[in-house]
């Protein structure tokens, strides 16, 4: 949309709460073909394992993600952009912070599962270095689609300055 050009890729991240859920519910809905409840998402507040952050583009959120730490890994749960700003370099900003956030509580590897179809995500994982380590049958429950495993170790910093998003 021309109102918001020009974009830059500076997100403001903030931890996950309960005043953001009803937008995350809308983001939900329209990005995935099982969205998460409101019940899921309050459950991430009480789990100690979870670290769930927003994306805010000029105070609008545009975004989240979130990993349960599981002794040394991470298990990415989400990873989400609105749909009127993908496809501009947000999502990897936004995964490129998730893994530095991984980095610092001590990650030494990060996994996740992620539709055979969606090949977007399937690339955004791949140039961050992630490997496809199996696939899982039917893992997708609803749709009954393949989930591919992907995984990496962190022993390198993930990220570099411009994956940072920063001006
Ligand atoms: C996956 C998602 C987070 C990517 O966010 P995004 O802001 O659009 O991603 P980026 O603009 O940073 O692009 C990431 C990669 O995807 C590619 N990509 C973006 N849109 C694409 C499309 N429609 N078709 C094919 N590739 C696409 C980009 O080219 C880029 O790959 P590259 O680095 O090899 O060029 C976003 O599409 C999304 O939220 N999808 C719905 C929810 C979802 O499926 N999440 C992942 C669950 S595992």
């Amino acid at each position: 949309m021309s109102t918001r050009q020009p974009l830059t890729r500076a997100l403001h991240f903030e931890p996950l709460s309960a005043r953001w859920i009803p937008d995350m519910l809308e983001i939900e809905r329209e990005a995935y073909a099982d969205p998460w409840s409101e019940n899921m998402f309050f459950r991430e507040l009480d789990n100690g394992a979870s670290h769930f952050q927003l994306a805010f583009h000029d105070g609008i959120l545009i975004g989240y993600a979130g990993f349960w730490m599981v002794l040394d890994e991470a298990h990415v749960t989400k990873v989400t952009i609105a749909s009127d700003y993908r496809g501009l370099g947000l999502g990897a900003v936004l995964f490129a912070a998730t893994l530095d956030f991984a980095a610092e509580l001590g990650a030494a590897w990060v996994r996740l599962e992620v539709r055979e179809s969606n090949t977007p995500a399937r690339r955004l994982y791949a140039r961050f270095g992630f490997t496809e380590v199996r696939v899982r049958k039917g893992y997708y429950a609803r749709t009954n689609e393949d989930g591919i495993e992907m995984a990496r170790e962190l022993e390198t910093p993930p990220s570099t300055e411009d994956e940072q998003g920063l001006d």
